[in-house]
């Protein structure tokens, strides 16, 4: 994977190289760049097998840069907490007293929500999202919302 290039070359090229990593294995999405025109995970990413040409990196686009493929995700963090994504009852009095069980059924209307795993790849990809991001949430930010908009345990 291309993940496994730059650690390489990070340990036996230039230490300086400084990217973000983590799992590994896409849950994290901390090393979420843009290759070869794509935004996408490193450590998802195969290496190109035709050595011909050049792998091109670079950090996600349309974000300030902190060093080399790190780019700064204070705003697009503050975007989230934004939405509040956490569960909130109208009615707390029996918080803690008692669980919220969940049906199978309203479980599956959230298939498709849940599943990001916030690495801004969709929304420093988004046209929209680079010219208006002080006032745009983005993608990745407006459907963390629609999950809790679907989540039948609010009620
Ligand atoms: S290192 Fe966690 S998603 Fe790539």
């Amino acid at each position: 994977m291309v993940l496994d290039a730059l650690i390489k070359i990070k340990n036996e090229m230039d230490g300086t190289l400084t990217f973000r990593r983590s799992c590994r294995e896409g849950i994290c999405g901390s090393c979420a760049m843009n290759i070869n025109g794509g935004n996408t995970l490193a450590c998802l990413n195969k290496i190109d097998t035709n050595t011909s040409k050049a792998t091109k990196i670079y950090p996600l686009p349309h974000m300030y840069v902190v060093k080399d493929l790190v780019p700064d995700m204070s705003h697009f963090y503050a975007q989230y907490k934004s939405i509040e994504p956490y569960l909130k009852k109208k009615d707390e009095t029996n918080e803690g007293k008692e669980q919220y069980h969940q049906t199978v059924e309203d479980r599956q209307k959230l298939d498709g929500l849940y599943e990001c795993i916030l690495c801004a790849c969709c929304s420093t990809s988004c046209p929209s999202y680079w010219w208006n991001g002080d006032k745009y949430l983005g993608p990745a930010v407006l459907m963390q919302a629609c999950a809790f908009v679907y989540e039948f345990r609010l009620v």
